[in-house]
């Protein structure tokens, strides 16, 4: 039986390290070095309002301002873009995250490309060729905070993705490369998946698709990271068979209670993180690293 990876708890240690860090920007900065996070979303989608709500909420419980926006559907390309490069400008604002998805009329790229990549909290325009002292994309960073924690190294290990989305699959990819893993990418094109993910040490499924992983499809002794989000009969269920490939996986991520809480801890880790290199504390003084 495999032993369990409990993002729920490890979330909260997260979360007490950036609020410790947060009140040490402030005690040796004062007030106006608070971190902060400004939060747009478009109006019309309830289920991106929740989320910045609860966004929110977690900035408020770590010691940072949250700004919520939010924006009328109609709101033009334009002004959003106008709005960002205000928000860019702003010396008092120091982390920006726009929700997605952004309605059909707005350039997700555009949109991502135009925030600042100082200002960039989600970590979306880590760059391939960065190291890991860089700020990284939060579910990589929370995926590599939670191999680390349970002590499972990565390093000349078959690391085998599933999924090639720019916000979860590249940059992981991108992440356990420079920790020395040989990293396989599968996607939804990849034929006959099963033959790659049996290979994998560390098997990461960010695909989006209920169940596809079972325990057949899983090498004795791996290590199952599930990152998938699906909603099936009005709960939440990950990419992986749990039931199954806990029988067969040295450890398995579970969903909910995995991968989730630790890519909202990374938001606020990414959050501290800005605000520290911001006021010349970047580094260890306050943990504001990606994997302190
Ligand atoms: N929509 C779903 N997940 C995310 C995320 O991590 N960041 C942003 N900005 N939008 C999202």
């Amino acid at each position: 039986m495999a032993v369990l990876i409990n993002g729920t708890e490890l979330a909260k240690k997260v979360k007490a390290e950036v609020r410790l860090g947060a009140e040490a920007m402030v005690e040796a900065l004062g007030e106006e070095a608070r971190p902060d996070m400004t939060l747009i979303v478009f109006e019309g989608d309830p289920v991106s309002r929740s989320l910045v709500a609860m966004k929110a909420r977690d900035c408020e419980a770590a010691g940072i301002v949250p700004t919520v926006v939010e924006l009328p559907d109609e709101t033009t390309e334009e002004e959003l873009f106008a709005l960002i490069e205000r928000l860019n400008a702003d010396e008092k604002v120091t982390a920006i995250l726009c929700q997605l998805p952004v309605p059909p009329h707005v350039s997700t790229k555009k949109l991502l490309n135009l925030i600042s990549p100082e200002k960039d909290v989600d970590g979306f325009s880590a760059r391939l060729d960065g190291d890991i002292t860089d700020l990284a994309a939060c579910t990589p960073a929370g995926v590599i905070r939670m191999l680390d924690e349970y002590g499972i190294e990565v390093a000349g290990k078959h690391c085998v993705v599933v999924g090639r989305s720019n916000i979860v699959g590249k940059p992981m990819a991108a992440q356990l490369l420079m920790r020395d893993a040989t990293v396989t990418v599968c996607h939804s094109k990849t034929r006959d998946l099963a033959s790659f993910t049996r290979q994998a040490d560390v098997l990461i499924v960010a695909a989006g698709h209920a169940g596809l992983i079972t325990a057949d499809m899983v090498k004795d002794g791996a290590a199952v990271i599930d990152v998938g989000m699906n909603y099936v009969e009005g709960r939440l269920a990950g990419d992986v068979d749990f039931e199954g490939v806990s029988q067969k996986a040295a450890f398995i991520s579970p969903v909910p209670g995995g991968v989730g809480p630790m890519t909202r801890a990374y938001l606020l880790k990414n959050a501290l993180r800005l605000s520290a290199e911001k006021h010349g504390m970047g580094g260890t003084a306050v943990g504001s690293r990606p994997n302190e």
